[in-house]
């Protein structure tokens, strides 16, 4: 079958189509015939290792999962003895950062992992970006324990962690001001934004609004910079580490000293998480930002433009042709 590998970490080039196996599965595994996969911020950080730290989960020297691809969409193609979950000929669709493979036209995935059956009527190209950026935004919603009415702030609204986090926080009840450049006001309000600031022509650190939440999606803010806007007992999380680490620094200190914390969650996400999204999709409360598609061909020009940072939502890749 055809796959993309990379046998060391390193730039978008280091990823190459190449001829593989098709891999076997295992007693509770689905083996899964890929339409569409995705090019996103956790397929980068993987091959890149760019934070050293992320080598300890993927292999020090050299990487442990030869094709990376944490998001995928396709067909049941076989599956193991004891699977009991699903069937032959189910479209599905799922997340899985341990082991990867959706960058390849099969892959093969435990039913008890997250994987769950596509919603009526949405194609694969649809499908694979559910759950990224999702997961992560869902993550940190329920660890600031985001209930109805409280007043948030999203700053990078328009990347796949903020756009989903905005469609989630509406479901959630919250009020949301969310922060993203002109050309996509517009588009952030149609996410469910109640008031949108266009950073490009205000400083959004300059306003009289106090929250109890702000999760900068795209961590390019500070703590420092955001504390005066929180309520007492108000959350910050970010994205990113920070500036010599100092979100992780300030996420072991506030809760102990400030009445306004800094929280680094450790994302997590499980089968009922995976159905829980499905769910919102189905109702129609969330739907994945796509902005390019590629080919699979194509996937280190997908790479290049997913790390200029500037990607709406997400990046899909077209791994067969659906009919
Ligand atoms: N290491 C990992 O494994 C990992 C995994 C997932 C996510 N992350 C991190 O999480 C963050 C978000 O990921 P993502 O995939 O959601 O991001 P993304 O989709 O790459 O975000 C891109 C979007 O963010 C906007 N943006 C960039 N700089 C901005 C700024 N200063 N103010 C407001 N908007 C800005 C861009 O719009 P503009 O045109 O306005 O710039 C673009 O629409 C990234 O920093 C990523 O590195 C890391």
């Amino acid at each position: 079958m055809k796959a993309i590998i990379h046998t060391r970490y390193g730039p978008p080039a280091v990823a190459r189509l190449t001829e593989i196996a098709i891999p076997v599965p295992g007693d509770d595994e689905l083996l899964i015939k890929v339409y569409a996969t995705t090019v996103n911020r956790t397929d980068c950080g993987f091959r890149s290792a760019e934070y050293f730290i992320s080598r300890f989960w993927s292999g020090l020297i050299r990487p442990k999962y030869k094709t990376l691809g944490c998001e995928f969409a396709g067909e049941v193609e076989a599956m193991g003895k004891n699977v009991s979950k699903f069937k032959k000929g189910d479209q599905v669709f799922g997340y899985n950062d341990k082991k990867f493979g959706g960058h390849a036209e099969f892959l093969t995935v435990s039913e008890n992992d997250t994987v769950a059956l596509i919603p009526p009527r949405l194609s694969f190209t649809e499908a694979a970006p559910i759950t990224e950026g999702a997961h992560y935004a869902l993550g940190n919603i329920r660890a600031a324990n985001v209930k109805q009415g409280d007043v948030v702030l999203v700053y990078g609204a328009t990347g796949a962690i903020g756009s989903a986090a905005v469609q989630l926080l509406k479901h959630f009840g919250a009020k949301i001001i969310a922060v993203c450049n002109t050309q996509n006001v517009s588009l952030v309000k149609s996410l469910g934004a109640d008031i949108v600031i266009d950073y490009e022509t205000r400083d959004f650190t300059d306003t009289n609004q106090k929250f109890h939440f702000i999760f900068d999606a795209v961590g390019k803010s500070s703590f420092k910079q955001c504390k005066p806007l929180l309520n007492k007992g108000g959350i910050y999380i970010s994205t990113e580490l920070g500036k010599h680490g100092a979100n992780v620094f300030h996420a072991l200190f506030t809760p102990l000293f400030s009445d306004k914390k800094v929280l680094f969650p450790i994302p997590t996400f499980k089968k009922e998480d995976i159905e829980f999204l499905k769910v919102l999709v189905e109702q129609g409360e969330y739907a994945p930002l796509i902005d390019r598609t590629y080919k699979l061909e194509e996937i280190v020009e997908a790479y290049k433009y997913v790390e200029t940072g500037k990607k709406i939502g997400n990046v899909v890749i077209t791994v067969r042709e659906e009919s």
